[in-house]
C-alpha cells in the first residue's frame, strides 16, 4: 500500500482543491429534458468531466475522517484505492479540447470503465465496518458517525453512478431495446403499480426458496389528482424497484416467520399507492408481527439485522441478513427528496411507506457537501442526554469523546492536511 500512499500524497492538492466546490445537483426535470430535447453529448462532457471529479473528491476526503483502525482495514483500503484511480482517470480529461471526438468516445469507455469498478463498493465497505467492528466493537459515538458516514458515502455513490448512466444510456450503445422510450433511466411515465407487482414478483421468487410459500399480494390505487387513472411517476424504475423489493422482502420474511404453518394460511401484502399535489406514496402493509417502538430507529442501522448473516459463496439470492435493506432503500428515496419510513404495531404488524414527490421539478438531487459542518460531524462528541433516562445513569460522553480521540491521535500528517 506504500504506492497508494505515495499517489494520494502526490494527488492530494488536486483533491482538495476539487472537493472545495460544491456538486451541483440536478433535477429529474432537468435530466429528463437534456436527454429529451438537446441532447448534446459535448454539453454533457463538459458537465461530467469536472462534476465527477468534484462528487468524487467530496467524499474522498469525508472517507478520511473515519477512524484510523476502520480506514487500515483491507476492504477499506481498496474502496480508497478505486476511488483515487477512478478519480484520476478522469482528470485526464480535465484540459483537453472539446472539438476532438475521440476524446468524447475515450470519455464514454473510461466512463462504463469506472462504473464497473465502482460495483462492488457497497459489500466492499460493509466487510470492511463489519471487520472493524468484530476486532474493536462500536461505542455509540463511532456507531453514530459511521452510520452518518455510510448514509452520505453511499448517497453520492447512487449520485455517480446516476451520471454516469444517463450518460452512457443517452450517448453509448448500451440503449435498452425493452424501454425505447426511457430517457437514460428515467421513464417518464413510469407505471407504479406495475413496478410494484415486478417488485413483489421477484421478490416471491427468492422467498420460496426459503419458506414453502409466500403471502398474496393485493394493490389498490388512489388518484386525487385524476380520480380512477393509473398512477404514473416521472422517475427512475430502478431505483422504485429495488425500494420495493427490499420491502417485500422484509414483509414475506415477517410474515412467515410468524405465519409459518398455521391453518389460516398467510395473511396477504397490501400495497396501496397514491397521488396528491405534493406526495406519490407507496404504502407496503405485511401482518408479520411488527417491531416495538423502541427497535424502529434500530432497523435502519447498517449493521442491524436480525437474520443470520448470509453466506456470499451461495447460489440462492439472500432474503435477508446484510442489514442493509431498509438504510440503503431509505436512501434512494431520499435522494429525489423523498423519504422511507416504517410505522409498527407491535404484535399485529408494520406499515412501510415510501413517500416520493409527485413533481418532476421538485426532485431535485440531495447531496452531501464536505464542508466545515460535515467535518465537525466527526469531531464533536455526543450531547450529554437532556432527557431524564429511567433505566440509566446520564451518559459520561467525556468517556466516548476520549476513545474517539485516541482513535484518531495517531493521525498522520497528511492527514491532518486533509481535514482543514
Ligand atoms: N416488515 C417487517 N416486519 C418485522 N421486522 C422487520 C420488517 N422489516 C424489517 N424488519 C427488521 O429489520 C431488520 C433490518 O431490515 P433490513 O431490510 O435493513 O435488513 P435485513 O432484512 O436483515 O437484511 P438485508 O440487508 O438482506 O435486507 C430485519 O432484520 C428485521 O429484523
Ligand atoms: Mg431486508
Amino acid at each position: 500500500m506504500r504506492f497508494y500512499s505515495y499517489l494520494v500524497k502526490n494527488h492530494l492538492p488536486k483533491i482538495e482543491y476539487y472537493s472545495r466546490f460544491s456538486p451541483s445537483p440536478l433535477s429529474i426535470k432537468q435530466f429528463l429534458e437534456f436527454g429529451r430535447d438537446n441532447a448534446c453529448e459535448k454539453t454533457s462532457y463538459m458537465f461530467l468531466r469536472k462534476e465527477l471529479p468534484v462528487r468524487l473528491a467530496n467524499t474522498m476526503r469525508e472517507v478520511n475522517l473515519l477512524p484510523d483502525k476502520l480506514l487500515s482495514q483491507p476492504s477499506v483500503k481498496l474502496v480508497q484505492k478505486w476511488y483515487l484511480q477512478s478519480f484520476l482517470e478522469l482528470l485526464e480529461f480535465e484540459n483537453r479540447k472539446p472539438e476532438d471526438p475521440h476524446d468524447l468516445n475515450d470519455f464514454l469507455e473510461i466512463l462504463i470503465d469506472i462504473r464497473n469498478r465502482h460495483n462492488d463498493v457497497v459489500p466492499t465497505m460493509a466487510q470492511g465496518v463489519i471487520e472493524y467492528k468484530e476486532k474493536f466493537g462500536f461505542d455509540p459515538f463511532v456507531s453514530s458517525n459511521i452510520q452518518y458516514f455510510l448514509d452520505r458515502f453511499y448517497t453520492n455513490r447512487i449520485s455517480f453512478r446516476m451520471l454516469i448512466n444517463q450518460h452512457t444510456l443517452l450517448f453509448g450503445n448500451d440503449i435498452n431495446p425493452a424501454h425505447p422510450k426511457h430517457i437514460g433511466s428515467i421513464d417518464p411515465n413510469c407505471n407504479v403499480a406495475e413496478v410494484v407487482t415486478d417488485a413483489y414478483e421477484t421478490a416471491k421468487k427468492v422467498c420460496e426458496q426459503y419458506y414453502p410459500a409466500a403471502p398474496d399480494l393485493k394493490i389498490e390505487e388512489f388518484n386525487a389528482k385524476a380520480p380512477k387513472k393509473p398512477i404514473q411517476a416521472v422517475y427512475v424504475p430502478s431505483h422504485l424497484f429495488h425500494m420495493l423489493f427490499e420491502l417485500f422482502k422484509n414483509a414475506m420474511r415477517a410474515t412467515n416467520e410468524l405465519h409459518e404453518g398455521s391453518e389460516e394460511g398467510l395473511p396477504p401484502i397490501k400495497a396501496k399507492v397514491t397521488l396528491g399535489k405534493e406526495d406519490l406514496s407507496v404504502k407496503i402493509s405485511d401482518r408479520g408481527g411488527g417491531v416495538p417502538l423502541r427497535k424502529i430507529d434500530r432497523l435502519f442501522n447498517y449493521t442491524y439485522s436480525t437474520a443470520p448473516t448470509p453466506s456470499l459463496d451461495s447460489k440462492r439470492v439472500p432474503l435477508a441478513g446484510f442489514g442493509h435493506g431498509l438504510p440503503i432503500s431509505r436512501l434512494y428515496a431520499r435522494y429525489f427528496q423523498g423519504d422511507l419510513k416504517l410505522y409498527s404495531m407491535e404484535g399485529v404488524g408494520t406499515d412501510a411507506v415510501i413517500y416520493l414527490k409527485a413533481l418532476s421539478s421538485e426532485s431535485f438531487e440531495r447531496l452531501p457537501v464536505f464542508n466545515k459542518s460535515a467535518w465537525r460531524h466527526y469531531q464533536g462528541g455526543p450531547g450529554a442526554d437532556d432527557w431524564s433516562n429511567p433505566s440509566k445513569e446520564p451518559r459520561d460522553t467525556s468517556k466516548y469523546k476520549s476513545a474517539f480521540d485516541a482513535l484518531n491521535s495517531n493521525r498522520s500528517k497528511e492527514k491532518l492536511m486533509w481535514n482543514t
